[in-house]
């Protein structure tokens, strides 16, 4: 055939676009030729407490983070390569940035729009990109960014994101600081494998959660790659900049444990790190397999943070911890760290079974039995403010009855089974049917009652869910359920 002429191509124009626009009746998109592809993916994902955290459409798979920290850590500059599969047709997507400004934005390579509002990005790609951001497609997102993070306050005045210290900084992200120091979709239902690379200057250590793969020195700058293979919220990512002392033991498991301590704790908080491999055969031995392929922990001083954190592998501590910390923190690794709340609400599913293992450590190890500190909390006029399931607002999420009433409920369970073989083994099943999941307090309340074949509406409508202090009864063992 002929090439056509100029003019003949020119010709046949309209009668391509007659079939692109009949083309988008028929099926709503025609992707190279114009008209609308796919739809927006949203600000966030309805959690009840923060609305606007995490956003719609899509699933973030990978995170690779390249972050560039200055001589005193006030300065960030990062890249991040954002993986993820589109779980409708997208048009545009967000990702969640609190402060720091964004150099550039591309979308599978190509250059993408950016409208910024407040804790919001929208990214629009470029027509012929959209084209690939259909249902089930991964696609590549590249923000490049810097600035000075900023720290951010909780509802309830406590301090989260990018904490500076005296010589570097600490990340820690409950539950919405993580926006601070990378864009992503940051509700915890999104979780993801990681690569962080932290350059800092030599002399300093970065440390983050997972495993280091490599650390390598040039012209007076120090690259640390750590990885984290198992899915992880990003709020219980971190990444610790300061002069730590990093030690590398393995469990008799042959499970790798990483410590990295500030000098300053390394004396107050020796005893406490020798017990990890302990605290973890415990908690394998309470709560089935370990979650993640290393553990450890991340000690820094007093004034670095106002709490610990159980930050996924590592936890971090302000401070030497005590043992009762030390068990909780390690807790959460399968509390919270494995099985994540599917929301903000269902934080008492962390925190309640995080301080019931405070207690069953007291009980396994000569201490007080979980029954007397059940009997202490029930005790405890400030467990009972509000529902364990039910915090009134984001100021309340770290409140009492979320840790203690938390706690109570899960002793209530092991109380009406009467059988502590049939309750460990729920607990177990529990953790195992969510490893690397989400969980809500609904599906927490079906699966007790499913496993042990009970009724316990009861038990949910006062304990969990209720207003007030039920009635301990007479034999002081908390009321028989119906
Ligand atoms: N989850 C932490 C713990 O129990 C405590 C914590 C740190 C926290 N930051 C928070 C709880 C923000 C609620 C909100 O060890
Ligand atoms: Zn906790």
């Amino acid at each position: 055939m002929d090439q056509p002429t100029a003019a003949a191509a020119h010709r046949s124009v309209p009668a391509a676009a007659l079939l692109a626009a009949l083309l988008t009746l028929a099926t709503g998109c025609a992707p190279e030729l114009g008209g609308s592809f796919g739809s927006p993916g949203g600000a966030g994902v309805r959690d009840p407490y923060f609305p606007r955290l995490g956003n719609g459409g899509y699933d973030v798979t990978h995170y690779a983070l390249d972050l560039d920290v200055g001589p005193s850590a006030e300065r960030l500059s990062g890249t991040a390569v954002i993986t993820a599969r589109a779980t409708r047709d997208l048009s545009a997507f967000n990702l969640d940035l609190a402060g720091l400004d964004v150099q550039s934005v591309t979308v599978e390579g190509r250059p993408a729009a950016v409208n910024r509002a407040g804790t919001e990005l929208t990214l629009r790609p470029a027509r012929a990109v959209a084209a690939h951001l259909r249902e089930g497609r991964t696609f590549r997102t590249v923000v490049r960014y810097s600035g000075s993070p900023l720290i951010v306050k909780d509802a309830d005045g406590s301090e989260e994101g990018w904490l500076r210290t005296d010589d570097g900084a600490v990340a820690l992200g409950e539950p919405t600081g993580s926006m601070a120091w990378f864009p992503g979709n940051h509700h915890p239902r999104d979780k993801a494998a990681y690569d962080v690379r932290i350059t800092v200057p030599e002399g300093r250590t970065a440390v983050s959660n997972g495993e280091q793969v490599s650390r390598r020195t040039a012209a007076g700058r120090t690259t640390f790659h750590w990885r984290t293979r198992e899915p992880m919220a990003s709020y219980l990512a971190t990444v610790a900049v300061g002069r730590y002392t990093v030690r590398r033991t393995t469990t008799g498991g042959g499970l790798p444990v990483v410590t990295a301590v500030e000098p300053s704790a390394a004396r107050a908080s020796a005893g406490a790190l020798a017990r990890i491999p302990e605290v973890l055969a415990w908690g394998e031995k309470r709560f089935g397999p370990y979650p993640f392929s290393s553990a450890g922990a991340i000690v820094g001083r007093p004034g670095d943070a106002g709490y610990a954190l159980e930050t996924q592998n590592r936890p971090f501590f302000p401070g030497p911890p005590d043992i009762d910390l030390l068990v909780h923190e390690l807790a959460h690794q399968w509390f919270g760290d494995s099985v994540t709340p599917a929301s903000w609400r269902d934080m008492w599913l962390n925190e309640g079974f995080a301080t019931y293992a405070e207690w069953l450590w007291s009980e396994d190890h000569g201490g007080a039995s979980a029954q007397e500190h059940f009997r202490e909390a029930y005790a405890d006029e400030a467990n009972w403010a509000f529902p364990a399931s039910d915090p009134p607002g984001p100021e309340d999420l770290s409140r009492p009855p979320v840790y203690g009433r938390g706690a109570m409920v899960v002793h209530r369970i092991r109380q009406v089974l009467d059988d502590d073989a049939a309750f460990f083994g729920i607990v177990r099943g529990w953790l195992s049917e969510h490893r690397h999941g989400n969980a809500s307090t609904a599906e927490f309340t079906a699966y007790v009652e499913e496993k042990s074949g009970l009724d316990l509406t009861e038990l949910w409508d006062t304990w969990l869910a209720g207003d007030g202090r039920p009635d301990m009864g007479p034999d002081g063992r908390g009321a028989a359920p119906r």
